[in-house]
């Protein structure tokens, strides 16, 4: 009912941004931009050159449309204002511009999440803390791109979930896998495996059934780049852990740019996305930053978790 065509225009300057990060990419090695920048960014990580080039790409392409009032993004501190101190759009983006970058330098897939949320100030007024923390069951849209052996836009508006793959040729992305849902079945599982005996007794609980079972035998996945991780077991059926971990109870991904849209992708296609206490969806967060638990996957296998 909201639709004025400013969505599916902020949904083209994404798509567009991400082929230039996606060119980049794939030239990774040859133009000079892989390896670390000496800056940490505000989760205490290097920021990786890649990382710095997705995060200006993104934030030039998104201010300059007419649709956005204000971005949040995982490598910067604070949110950014687009034209007019943020008075005029209509929409709000929170983004992880590039995900996985421990895998940058290794060529292997990675990719970029990115969340859509209506503002909830009035259209006129500078945005405030308020418009940026709002439940990802608000979320207007959501979606990630994938820069794997094929390049895939993967989005929803809260009717399903549709991926795209651009044919590098034409420089488009195409309509490639409509109505994308986890299947029935399926028995992948990722988790780190490394901080397995940090996690919480559920979690620990869970990983040895998978483990043990035979009907069917389970396969262990983990890329390290949570939207590879997720698409792999959105295609095929699994389930992805991020847990709770001893000495770090929050985990580590990050509730707005990485969570909460993966959770909408997650719940459009038949899954279910949660942290410890219940669905991520409902979670109302209190910092731009603020990260969670994540477990996301096929129905039965979130069952199965939440029966540890
Ligand atoms: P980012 O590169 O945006 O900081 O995200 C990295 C995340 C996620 O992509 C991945 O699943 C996870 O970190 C891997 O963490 P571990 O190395 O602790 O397994
Ligand atoms: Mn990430
Ligand atoms: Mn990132």
């Amino acid at each position: 009912p909201f639709v004025s065509g400013q969505l599916t225009r902020l949904l083209t300057d994404i798509a567009i941004a991400a082929k230039i990060v996606n060119h980049q990419v794939n030239r990774a090695g040859l133009a000079g931009i892989l390896g670390g920048t000496d800056r940490v960014n505000v989760q205490d990580e290097q920021q990786q050159k890649l990382d710095v080039f997705a995060d200006r790409t993104f934030l030039r392409m998104l201010s300059a449309g007419k649709s956005v009032a204000g971005i949040g993004s995982e490598e910067r501190e604070e949110f950014v204002l687009c034209g007019n101190e943020g008075r005029n759009g209509k929409y709000v983006v929170l983004i992880d511009p590039l995900d996985g970058s421990s895998n940058i330098d290794v060529n292997v897939s990675i990719g970029t999440i990115f969340s859509i949320h209506r503002r909830t100030t009035p259209l006129g007024e500078p945005l405030v803390d308020h418009d940026f923390l709002q439940p990802g069951s608000h979320q207007v849209a959501a979606g990630y791109i994938l820069y794997g052996s094929s390049t895939m836009l993967v989005y929803t508006t809260g009717t399903g979930v549709n991926g795209f793959t651009l044919d590098p040729a034409v420089g488009e992305f195409f309509l490639s896998h409509p109505s994308m849902s986890f299947p029935e079945r399926g028995a992948t599982y990722s988790i780190n495996d490394a901080l397995l005996a940090r996690a919480t007794a559920p979690t620990q609980t869970f990983i040895a059934g998978c483990r043990e079972a035979s009907e069917p035998p389970f396969r262990a996945r983990y890329i390290g780049s949570l939207v590879s991780d997720f698409h792999r077991n959105l295609i095929h059926g699994g389930i992805y852990l991020y847990p709770s971990l001893e000495g770090k109870p929050e985990g580590k991904l990050r509730l707005l740019y990485e969570c909460a849209p993966l959770a909408f992708i997650a719940e459009q296609a038949g899954g279910l996305a949660e942290d410890d206490t219940g669905r991520i969806l409902d979670r109302v967060p209190t910092n731009l930053h603020e990260r969670v638990p994540f477990y996301v996957g096929s129905r039965h296998l979130m069952h199965a978790l939440n029966a540890c």
